[in-house]
């Protein structure tokens, strides 16, 4: 979602806070804007549009100074035009803040503070808590923030300054990230590390609650009773080349190929091929725990909700455990049976995603453990969750999750494994799966080598108005995935749909126009698919079919064919992801559109 960055120390903040945003845009990016101190009050410069636009009007009228805080946005109060972009000021011009997340009772405070005199430039609910921060100033900055969120509501990642007490960058956070970053005679924040990581790799993360104080050669963090609190440092281990193109058009293209590595990477030291189990140091969960499992839910949202539906399957075939998968946004507002011999499964690449970490919160408070299945360490889930299997993909950047997908499919079979060997599964067939897992980035490898047939496949697709994407068994949650692919970065509108119940509906759209994508393998419901390619190709529908083999069943049904490598069944849909990425990466590139950051999305939903 939106990003913020801040700096305090004996430079010029101006150029930190743009290298710092321009790091985060893909968070969020229909506007941005600093503020910084220089020297004898605040100033501010914001623009609308990309983070390429502030830079223009940076240059054309300067400003320098520390500290400074920045801002890029992602709209939810307020249309993205330059009043609304962050930072926000209070009346008299002496508080400049900064906010990801949402006020909820900002129409009462607005209504007070105009009530007080404040005129309010702004559509947003962050604008009151400049106001309020004004308001409540007494000499001491983090007094007044402290005081001032007392009286809100809601969820919040800012970052305040002050002319008045202008040594000092105030933070604090409830479900929204934030971290400091330790420099050398130099102090930063930032709500993503990627923003940061070319100036420190010693970060502190906030919790919720938290409220820091941040000077050039200092920082404490306090809680909003202004009680001090000991918070730990912890250092980033990836590197700034995991956060660039690397020679790619596209983050989104070199990610999809990185995905030999970063399964890879998912798998390291975890498989263990001779006992046809996996060992999972995180997962916090002892013999006996994992013996009382009763049922299991795993609940995400978008790409990692599609990751969960593959691993229900894995769940219930291998371990025989009874699994459900919620919507995270679903779970937490209905009655879902969950208790003490529930296990949660938490899916989120980002793991901020808002939904989410409270539908965690609300499967702990009904006594369930949590296992979350995240990719960005020290995130708000991998550290509240019970226990955890990190995906170790590597900074994801591009907003359509790709290698992270894969990632989340693994580290779901990697606990099925261990779960099903405990319980249910021979050796023979744990060993099985293992070798097959191991042998999967030669054969990711393989598929990425389709590519140019998928381009040209795209050429010819890409004025398509809509798409139809269908499978069965585990490949209907590839099919889902590849619709949901398509249409977050090409507009284009997709549907996925199990193969068989498209005659039950989606069968009427079918026309000479309506390209339709089949993940057919050769698996076990193989020659069921074959009978839905017919019902397709019988209407005059476009078939593009991802297949295994030479089929002779399938001889006149393809209008295209994608080949790839085959793998057990389980595995498939990992092997087929590739030329789904691939072919809704290409016709959203031929189409013009921004793939790595493409409209309304943002990467990392902190909002309900
Ligand atoms: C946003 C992104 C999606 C992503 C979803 C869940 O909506 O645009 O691409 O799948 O959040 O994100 P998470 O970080 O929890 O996996």
């Amino acid at each position: 979602m939106c990003g913020i960055i801040g700096y305090i120390g004996p430079n010029d903040a101006t150029p930190y806070l743009l290298e710092g945003l321009r790091r985060m845009e893909y968070r969020g990016y229909d506007s941005a804007g600093v503020a910084l101190y220089n020297g004898t009050g605040l100033e501010i410069r914001r623009a609308a549009g990309k983070i390429a636009k502030l830079d223009a009007v940076l240059t054309a009228e300067p400003i320098t100074g520390s500290p400074g805080i920045g801002h890029t946005r992602w709209a939810t109060h307020g249309p993205p035009v330059e009043r609304n972009a962050h930072p926000h000021m209070s009346g008299d011009g002496t508080v400049a803040v900064v906010h990801n997340g949402i006020i909820e009772n900002s129409t009462v405070l607005r209504a007070a503070l105009e009530g007080l005199g404040y005129v309010f430039k702004s559509d947003t609910d962050t604008e009151v808590l400049a106001h309020l921060i004004e308001e409540l100033f007494e000499g001491r900055l983090e007094d007044a923030v402290v005081d001032a969120l007392r009286r809100v509501e809601g969820t919040y990642g800012i970052a305040v300054i002050s002319s008045k007490d202008p040594g000092k960058i105030v933070a604090a956070r409830k479900g929204s990230p934030l971290l400091i970053g330790i420099g050398e005679g130099a102090n930063f924040l930032a709500s993503d590390a990627s923003a940061i990581l070319t100036h420190t790799r010693q970060v502190v993360y906030l919790n919720d609650g938290d409220v820091a104080v941040i000077e050039k050669d200092r920082y404490r963090v306090i809680d909003i009773d202004a009680q001090p609190q000991r918070r730990s440092v912890s250092r980033i281990e990836w590197d700034l080349s995991e956060i660039e193109r690397g020679g790619y058009d596209h983050f989104m293209l070199k990610e999809i190929f990185e995905q030999p590595r970063s399964i890879e990477n998912t798998m390291r030291g975890r498989l263990i091929l001779e006992d046809g189990t996996a060992k999972l140091g995180g997962i916090n969960l002892s013999h006996e725990q994992l013996m009382k499992i009763d049922n299991i839910v795993i609940t995400a949202c978008g790409t990692s909700w599609h990751s969960a539906l593959i691993g229900e399957l894995f769940l219930e075939e291998l371990a025989r455990i009874p699994t459900e998968v919620e919507y995270a946004s679903e779970f937490r507002y209905r009655n879902p049976i969950v208790n003490e011999r529930t296990l949660c499964i938490v899916i989120s690449q980002s793991g901020e995603t808002a939904d989410t970490l409270a539908a965690m919160r609300e499967a702990k408070r009904r006594g369930a453990r949590t296992l979350g299945l995240v990719n960005v360490v020290g995130s708000t889930i991998a550290r509240e969750d019970d226990g955890g299997v990190y995906l170790h993909a590597g900074p994801e950047i591009g907003v359509a999750s790709t290698k992270a997908f894969t990632s989340q499919v693994i580290a779901l079979a990697l606990f099925t494994l261990k779960l099903a060997r405990k319980r249910d599964l021979s050796v023979v067939r744990g060993r099985e799966i293992a070798q097959a897992l191991d042998a999967l980035p030669a054969l990711i490898e393989a598929a990425l080598k389709g590519a140019p047939e998928v381009e040209r496949i795209a050429e010819e697709f890409k004025d398509a108005t809509n798409f139809l994407y269908l499978g069965r068994g585990y490949n209907f949650p590839a099919a889902l995935e590849g619709a949901l692919k398509l249409k977050e970065i090409s507009y284009i509108h997709a549907e996925g749909y199990p193969a068989a119940e498209m005659k039950h509906g989606p069968i009427a759209l079918i026309d000479e126009q309506m390209p339709v994508v089949f993940v057919a393998p050769h698996d076990s419901v193989f020659d069921k698919i074959v009978s839905n390619i017919q019902e397709v190709k019988a209407r005059g529908g476009k078939t593009i079919v991802i297949t295994s083999r030479d089929e002779p069943s399938l001889a006149g049904l393809m209008d295209h064919e994608i080949r790839i490598p085959e793998t057990l069944d389980m595995l498939m849909p990992i092997v087929a992801s590739v030329p789904l990425q691939l072919l809704a990466y290409y016709i959203a590139v031929k189409r013009g559109a921004n793939v790595d950051q493409p409209r309304n999305l943002a990467k990392s939903v902190t909002v309900e």
